[in-house]
């Protein structure tokens, strides 16, 4: 058997609805972390993502019926994660909304930001603050239901307000544009704020993440840095009993978490710039290694023996050099420049559409991101290929539960 990017042919839509609950950005699509969860693992295998972002390998972990944990050092990353490997059943959720709202209370948004203030209407404003004061995170309900705010809180807003999707004025949706940006935008555009009802839009998009049914089986999510990985108390990760790791290390300085999320940030009372100064962001490629070279010897003790690890790593083009570097074959070159014990088993390519690429698209100017992703498979002892064929088929949709009256026959009809 060998490996191919069988995954390019499939949609980048494809998988369960709870991945679509909040964009992320230099995310991977489901079908990527899905195709190494079938090829190396069995139902009940642990399957770790210790970089995990919106958390879609311990998602489709828990979804293909693993045990999926995420860890990540950046709260939105957590809250994300948790939300989608630990959710609660849908009718405790709406019970919930409907409690915060009928127990709304006034909410002074006085000293909130001007430029929080000028992307929401004073009205959705007003229970935005609201729920930032009374959701309990530590509370499952209360955690899913920030995550689903932080997935509506800005986008392209429609001129319908009984139906809009967002709940700012229109802006992108993956990342928050700089303050001034969008000071200016507003402006030469003329933008208005619409008054969205934050509730019925959670409303929409709860309806819209429960279309799949919930995945059947449970993760764990940890707000740590990969420094802590193995002082995690999770009985997998000390046990070393993690068969897979599908990951993506921090681009090469490309992407600044904070800065590009501090609408997000702001709804989590995060601080952008303090979260940017603890994440990782290395300037020189040999800095850059030894950071990864750090984590892989901690994801290494958390395998099991015939574990897998599929880091993703995207080339990298140097202006000093005018050329493209494969941070992957570095990455290989580091590892036996040091005596890991890591072995290769291979490196794919993941060509990435021009357009698609993230850094592209914001058009930063430091960004070195080129558009191609490497996946490089490495193994601890011996690797064994489980499945021939990966299954593609889409998760089962839920079933609505049917009206009452619906299952009543109609007066007069002949059954
Ligand atoms: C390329 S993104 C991962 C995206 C993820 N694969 C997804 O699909 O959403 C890299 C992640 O590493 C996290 N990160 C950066 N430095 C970290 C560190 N020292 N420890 C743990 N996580 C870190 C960032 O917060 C970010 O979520």
């Amino acid at each position: 058997m060998s490996l191919s990017n069988d995954w390019q042919a499939v949609s980048k839509r494809w998988g369960h609805s709870f991945h679509s609950m909040c964009s992320y950005m230099a995310m991977f699509p489901p079908r990527l972390p899905h195709y190494f969860i079938e090829k190396f693992t069995r139902p009940g295998d642990v399957v770790l993502d210790p970089f995990c972002g919106r958390g879609t390998t311990p998602l489709e972990a828990c979804v293909c019926g693993r045990i999926g944990i995420g860890v990540d050092m950046n709260p939105l990353a957590y809250v994300l994660t948790r939300a989608k490997i630990e959710a609660p059943p849908l009718s405790h959720i709406e019970a919930r909304l409907r409690a915060l709202e009928n127990d709304m209370f006034y909410s002074d948004t006085d000293r909130e930001p001007e430029h929080i203030k000028m992307l929401f209407h004073p009205s959705t404003l007003r229970q935005l603050v609201y729920l930032k004061q009374v959701l309990d995170l530590s509370d499952p309900c209360d955690n899913f239901i920030a995550a689903t705010i932080l997935g509506i809180l800005h986008g392209a807003s429609s001129r319908n307000r009984e139906r809009s999707s967002f709940l700012s004025i229109s802006m992108p949706n993956t990342f928050s544009m700089s303050p001034n940006y969008i000071r200016k935008y507003i402006r030469e555009k003329g933008l208005k704020r619409i008054p969205v009802d934050v509730f019925a839009a959670a409303r929409r998009k709860l309806e819209r993440l429960f279309v799949h049914e919930p995945p059947p089986t449970r993760g764990f999510a940890y707000c740590e840095p990969v420094d802590h990985l193995t002082a995690i108390p999770d009985q997998y990760i000390r046990k070393r009993r993690v068969k897979l790791i599908v990951s993506s290390p921090p681009y090469m300085r490309v992407v600044r978490y904070g800065l590009y999320n501090w609408i997000r940030l702001w709804f989590l009372d995060v601080d952008p710039d303090v979260l940017d100064n603890t994440l990782a962001s290395y300037r020189r490629l040999d800095e850059y290694l030894v950071f990864v070279q750090r984590a892989l010897a901690r994801m290494y003790k958390t395998l099991t023996s015939g574990g897998v690890c599929c880091l993703v790593v995207g080339d990298v083009y140097s202006r000093a050099k005018k050329t493209t570097i494969s941070l992957a074959d570095e990455i290989w070159k580091m590892l036996r420049r040091t005596r890991s014990r890591f072995l290769l088993y291979d490196i794919v390519e993941d060509r990435l559409p021009e357009k698609r690429k993230v850094s592209k698209i914001w058009r930063e100017k430091k960004g070195r991101a080129t558009q191609v992703d490497r996946v490089m498979v490495l193994y601890r002892d011996h690797i064994e290929e489980l499945a021939e064929a990966i299954d593609w088929s889409p998760p089962p949709k839920r079933l609505r539960p049917r009206m009452v009256q619906e299952s009543l026959p109609l007066r007069g009809s002949a059954s």
